[in-house]
């Protein structure tokens, strides 16, 4: 039985690239049999840059309610909050002491945060850098590690990290003997191809986003906002660009086949949008009534996190036993 593990952490309301790219993959895997699935919300990962605690809150039942909505299963995959581990962090600072402070510096997140400073003219290549950001890594290797987790699925950027949690597990195993399970990374390919309204990748920061749970009406007018060319309704059209891209996604065989013959034949834009919203919001208005639902009634999610956090607890303090007891402690 393989465990598969991975955090979210609670930033905002998802996009449909997020929900194609990771949240879709990741459900569908943790219904298949022989895995054994963990996903956590990474509140305290979020702590290094979210400093509302309204925002904090909402947004943590805005991933947990997003997830559920979607199907995930808690009574197969256990779901639970970060912060509701507190073995996690006593682990993190075990991994401190095995972790160089150089390794540290070559972390991306890091790298890109003092290249920015020396690119703005700061004196000081760390101005307003918190620890936090810095030893990040640290902590997301002691979620990983905790959990004798042997996948964790991610997105191509956080590779390093997962890097980083296999280094630290080495070296406190060549000290102790092998206590910590060495983890792999399944790298996320979809997520990267799900395009935008304007045909580059689907990202919060280009404005181009499709929010996941945006009302009917309003989904429908940013379908409409997707980029197009000028060509007539009635000419003929390559069955390419952004509105296929998407439609791929949610329509049936038969219906990519019909369009694809009205595209040959001639559709107006106006029409081929009207298809992909059909589509995006058949498959989004079952959940987007749940979701709302559970955001009504949000002591509900909390059961259902408290619930997962006290199965995760078990191996969390299993191995955090070992792991004392190996350095003597
Ligand atoms: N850093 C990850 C992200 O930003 C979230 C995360 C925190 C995570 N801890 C983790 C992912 C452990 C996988 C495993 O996306």
């Amino acid at each position: 039985m393989k465990r598969i593990l991975t955090g979210v952490k609670p930033t905002g309301i998802p996009h449909i690239g997020n929900y194609l790219g990771a949240i879709k993959p990741a459900i569908t895997m943790s219904h298949t049999d022989r895995t054994e699935s963990f996903l956590f919300i990474a509140d305290y990962h979020a702590l290094t840059t979210v400093r509302d605690p309204k925002i904090m809150k909402e947004d943590v039942h805005n991933v947990a309610a997003t997830w559920l909505a979607l199907g995930l299963d808690p009574a197969k995959t256990v779901f639970y909050r970060q912060s509701a581990i507190p073995e996690i962090f006593e682990l993190t600072w075990i991994l401190t002491c095995f972790c160089s402070k150089g390794e540290m510096n070559r972390a991306h997140a890091y790298k890109a945060l003092t290249q920015a400073n020396i690119d703005g003219g700061k004196d000081d290549p760390d101005q307003n850098i918190g620890m936090g950001i810095y030893t990040y890594p640290i902590l997301m290797a002691a979620d990983i590690l905790l959990f004798n987790s042997d996948i964790v699925p991610v997105g191509a950027d956080q590779v390093q990290h997962i890097e980083i949690a296999r280094d630290l597990a080495q070296r406190f195993n060549h000290y102790y003997g092998d206590v910590l399970k060495i983890p792999e990374a399944s790298v996320q390919k979809d997520g990267a191809a799900v395009v935008g309204l304007d045909g580059r990748k689907m990202s919060k920061s280009y404005g181009n986003s499709i929010e996941l749970w945006l009302p009917e009406k309003k989904l429908k007018k940013t379908i409409n906002k997707i980029t197009t060319n000028s060509q007539a309704p009635e000419e003929s059209k390559i069955f390419e660009g952004t509105i296929v891209d998407l439609y791929n996604y949610f329509a049936t065989e038969q219906e990519i086949t019909d369009l694809r013959s009205w595209y040959a034949k001639g559709i107006g834009w106006g029409e081929a949008k009207a298809e992909l919203f059909k589509v995006v919001n058949r498959e989004l208005e079952g959940p987007r009534e749940k979701y709302h639902e559970l955001m009504t009634n949000t002591s509900k999610i909390d059961e259902i996190l408290a619930e997962g956090a006290k199965r995760a607890s078990i191996t969390a303090k299993q191995v955090l036993a070992t792991v004392r007891q190996a350095c003597g402690i």
